[in-house]
């Protein structure tokens, strides 16, 4: 995230500046040849002229960043070359070097429109001072001219946007998987957009059916056994009635097994056989029950090192990755930025009630530089700050950066947050237990596999009420 604050990646990343070019004009043939080696060195592009009208023919066909013009020039007065120069270019900036006692002409010199003024002898230090005060300036100036991007506003809900290679290569994908019912395993990033994907793959193949999803991490093995199955009634205390499993509610539709790399070994096992056969029994039932559901899988992990690991069961792995979609980090994709940022304002408008309908250029470039390591999810988030505190229609460069900062600062406690984010997932897991067993406490505790003691201190740590 620590790119952003640096504007050259960004100029970069749109093809605008490779090397900055600088024009020396000096009578003194040391004084050129040594800037000359020194500023090639520093990476710019230099031209060095040694008479006054050299310099000015130069100056006027070349487009130059900075030029350093000696004051004492032996053919004319070096402040005529100057009034001349910018006269002809209007927007050079001219350093001027100027004699060490010399205030007077260093005063006319300014007047007349030099942004700069170093001394002879020439300091290094204070050279590379004046070019980068300059080469700033401008910088700013010209993210002043640019000015701002028009948005499209064209949010449409549950939209998937994207230019990038691999992201055509996925949408090309989308339209072959959407043709049949094949098992599709996504693979991504955390916030890359891999249940965006699932969705629109089961939006394209047939939308009046249902799309299910269950986040196979966050629950307990036997609680997951029954939320996929289902289970009949007086399968086990507390079961006081038939329970559909997400197998039937998505019958017919699409199953979206999310963070499947996560799922037990065991139950690994009873979803490879229901995806060979077709059927299952639901929790306490004899009843086999067909099925037929298209089956997505997703995860952040890679299956295949998950396999590797002997975490995840290899024939279930090749039946899941019948086609496989690889979902690349936003970092490896910037070019998609710039349309994702216009996408989600007009998400985040008509979310959060706001008309911005321009957005600096400046503010893309620094979006476009950042490595959002929490790929959309955390660039959205960026943006809503943003948007939250922005004042009129026009998004400024100043209010994304400021959010940019605060969202990298929250990335930088995620730690935390990931802490309270498991106290959460445990008291969700306790409280579906207590749900799942009608209260009965007992049944929890061998449900969690935890003492009862465990549990009474769990159930006032998370303040359940009964
Ligand atoms: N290509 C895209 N175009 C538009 N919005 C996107 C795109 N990709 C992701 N998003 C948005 O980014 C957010 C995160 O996407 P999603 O929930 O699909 O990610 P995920 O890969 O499932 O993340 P996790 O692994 O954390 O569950 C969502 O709000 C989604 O709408
Ligand atoms: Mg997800």
């Amino acid at each position: 995230m620590s790119k952003h604050q640096a504007a050259a990646p960004a100029a970069a990343w749109l093809g605008e500046k490779v090397m900055r070019k600088i024009l020396v004009i000096d009578d003194d043939k040391s004084i050129c040849e040594s800037l000359r080696l020194y500023l090639a060195e520093e990476g710019y592009e230099v031209g060095t002229a040694l008479t006054g009208d050299e310099g000015l023919k130069r100056a006027e066909t070349g487009a130059w960043d900075v030029v350093i013009l000696d004051i004492f020039l032996s053919d004319v007065d070096g402040l005529d070359i100057l009034r001349r120069l910018k006269a002809a270019v209007p927007d050079a900036s001219v350093i001027m070097i100027t004699a060490f006692h010399d205030m007077p002409t260093t005063v006319r010199a300014m007047k007349l429109g030099a942004v700069e003024y170093i001394h002879k002898p020439i300091e290094i230090d204070e050279l590379d001072a004046a070019i980068q005060r300059v080469l700033k300036r401008k910088a700013e100036a010209r993210g002043k001219d640019r000015g701002s991007i028009a948005l499209t506003n064209r949010f449409q809900e549950r939209g998937l946007v994207g230019k990038s290679r691999a992201m055509k290569e996925i949408f090309k994908t989308i339209g072959v998987v959407s043709q049949s019912k094949t098992t599709v395993l996504i693979e991504g990033e955390s916030g890359t957009g891999k249940e965006l994907i699932a969705r629109a793959i089961h939006e394209h193949t047939d939308p009046a059916r249902p799309f299910i999803s269950i986040n196979c991490s966050a629950i307990v093995e036997t609680l997951l056994e029954s939320e996929l199955f289902g289970h009949e009634k007086g399968a086990f205390t507390g079961a006081s009635y038939r329970k559909l499993g997400k197998f039937e509610l998505a019958n017919s539709g699409t199953l979206l097994l999310d963070e499947i790399g996560d799922m037990s070994l065991n139950m690994q096992v009873k979803l490879l056989r229901v995806m060979q056969e077709r059927e299952f029994e639901r929790v306490g039932g004899r009843e086999k029950v067909r099925t037929d559901v298209r089956i997505i899988g997703a995860t952040n992990k890679p299956l295949q090192e998950r396999v590797a690991q002997g975490a995840f069961r290899e024939d279930l792995y090749y039946r899941l990755n019948v086609i496989h979609i690889v979902v690349p980090p936003l970092r490896e994709r910037p070019e998609d930025i710039p349309l994702l940022v216009d996408y989600l304002l007009g998400k985040l408008n008509r979310e959060l009630q706001k008309k911005i309908s321009r957005i600096q250029t400046r503010a893309v470039e620094l979006l476009a530089a950042c490595d959002w390591p929490g790929n959309i999810r955390q660039l959205e988030n960026a943006l809503r700050r943003a948007v939250v505190r922005n004042q009129g229609d026009l998004l400024t460069a100043d209010g994304v950066e400021d959010a940019m900062q605060e969202t990298v600062k929250s990335g930088a406690q995620s730690r935390s947050s990931a802490i309270k984010l498991l106290d959460e997932v445990e008291k969700e897991h306790i409280l579906n237990a207590l749900k799942f067993a009608g209260g009965n406490r007992g049944r929890v505790c061998e449900l969690l596999g935890i003492s009862r003691p465990t549990l009474q201190r769990k159930i006032r740590k998370y303040q359940i009420r009964l």
